[in-house]
């Protein structure tokens, strides 16, 4: 076979050697907190400004959008998981059905999603930590908590939450998944506040104009990209995580039943929350007003005359935002320790320590996730990181879909309804996300994957276990 076309054998894909296996500890409850835990964050407490920014009072479309395409998707992982509980999600789906430089290049792109939302989310914490300290009476020197972008100097907060992060996973997969179910009770306790204040104040004045971009792409005075779907483009930050659960295949006990309920569950149910802030939050003040804040949410709290809510929203959202870094820190490691366990990146990065978690790989991700969340600016690192993921969504619907052609007859635990929709829909709905990404993101996506290439060429594809003709 041509070496870019090797694939793994479905059938091996949760054998491995002894000292490279991870152990199964969590169940579907860890799945479903770490589901929400890993999708309610940044983008909906932070990046709802951003889109309404873009879009208007229309943001709420491009919730509708992202959300429509985000579970089209979270089906086709939904089946590609439960027939394939191996740790790797998207790249070890690829690997055994598209072959391996598709799978490269899927891994390459999980690692900028994951690096960069790790960074994007620490930022969006800092941003809320920061006026939650201002509420507090402490002030922090702006130079210390703001990257070059804005003037400042380095963003501070936002390393320090990433290295924390970092030691409660170094720590042990199994205690960190049950404080963080904890965690997401508080996050959506505070969103339950926030749209129980703000519903009541909506005025459908802040509703018009209600799509002052259009729909499609609209180039502003500034030369950025404009309208519903440049902010869906964004937005689609705010849905996906449900793919950090599907990292944890093989860490569960019953895959069968806990990824199917993680999944499917954690994504319906975050939807629904999203349409319900994002209707509270532009009926209840201009969107001009609040597209800029750092902190929009707890911001509209103070302007609906809330101080107390405000201080809520904040607190919640500084000790729970850590959970969605905790789940994308976890999937980061994953993706490393698979990608060296299968020969493409250096063996001995696969190694676990004594608590079971893969101890180098995590400190090298907190270095790099760190110094990027020091400097970057939130929207155009949470842009790259969307690329990423809808690389690896387009990738899995792929996965599906060829593998209902080329096999049908294997037992799937979970079959997506309607495969020969869902699974166009979300490969199509994808690729026009990805079109109304910012040019600058597009090119530097693409940047990124033809350096993965050559360190592909010249390393990867020599290196790989079944270039040796193992089976990794
Ligand atoms: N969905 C996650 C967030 O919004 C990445 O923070």
């Amino acid at each position: 076979m041509q070496t870019w076309l090797r694939r793994k054998d479905i059938d091996r894909v949760t054998v491995h050697e002894e000292g490279r296996r991870l152990v199964p500890t969590l169940s579907w409850p860890h799945l479903v907190a770490l589901g929400i835990g890993a999708i309610v964050g940044t983008g909906i407490y932070t990046l709802i400004g951003v889109g309404a920014n873009l879009a208007g009072p229309a943001v709420l479309l491009s919730f509708l959008v992202a959300g429509v395409v985000c579970a089209c998707a979270a089906l086709a992982y939904a089946e590609m998981a439960t027939l394939m509980p191996a740790a790797g999600s998207a790249y070890t789906y690829s690997y055994t059905v598209l072959g391996e430089t598709i799978a490269w290049v899927v891994g390459w792109s999980l690692i900028l999603e994951y690096t960069l939302v790790v960074s994007t989310v620490a930022v969006g914490w800092s941003g809320y930590a920061v006026g939650f300290l201002k509420g507090l009476g402490v002030d922090l020197p702006e130079a210390l908590t703001v990257g070059p972008h804005a003037g400042g100097l380095i963003n501070l907060p936002a390393i320090f939450i990433t290295w924390v992060v970092a030691g409660a996973l170094i720590a042990g997969t199994r205690e960190s998944a049950t404080i963080n179910a904890f965690l997401v009770v508080a996050k959506l306790l505070a969103l339950g506040v926030f749209v129980a204040i703000a519903l009541p104040a909506f005025d459908a004045s802040n509703l018009h104009p209600f799509m002052p971009h259009g729909f499609a792409e609209s180039i502003g005075e500034d030369g950025r990209k404009y309208g519903v779907m440049a902010a869906a483009a964004i937005i689609f930050f705010a849905f996906y995580g449900f793919d950090a659960i599907s990292t944890a295949a093989e860490e569960t006990k019953n895959p069968a039943r806990d990824l199917s309920i993680g999944i499917v569950g954690s994504m319906v149910g975050c939807t629904l929350i999203y349409m319900l802030v994002a209707l509270a939050a532009v009926g209840a003040l201009s969107f001009s007003v609040f597209g800029q804040s750092p902190e929009p949410l707890a911001l509209i709290m103070r302007e609906l005359g809330h101080g107390a809510a405000a201080k809520i929203v904040a607190a919640a959202a500084v000790v729970a935002l850590p959970t969605v870094l905790l789940a994308f820190f976890y999937g980061q490691s994953r993706i490393f320790f698979v990608m060296s366990r299968d020969g493409l990146l250096p063996r001995n990065l696969s190694k676990v320590g004594r608590r079971g978690t893969p101890v180098a790989i995590t400190v090298f991700t907190a270095v790099i996730t760190s110094a990027l969340a020091g400097i970057a600016r939130l929207d155009e690192i949470a842009a790259l990181a969307n690329a990423g993921t809808l690389i690896a969504f387009v990738a899995v619907a792929a996965c599906m879909l060829v593998l209902r052609k080329r096999d049908p007859q294997r037992p799937r635990v979970f079959r997506a309804p309607l495969a020969w929709l869902v699974g166009p829909v979300a490969i199509l709905g994808c690729a026009y996300l990805f079109m109304s990404l910012p040019t600058r993101t597009q090119l530097w996506c693409l940047a990124w994957n033809a350096f993965g290439l050559v360190v592909y060429l010249l390393y990867a594809r020599r290196n790989s276990l079944l270039a040796q003709g193992r089976n990794a």
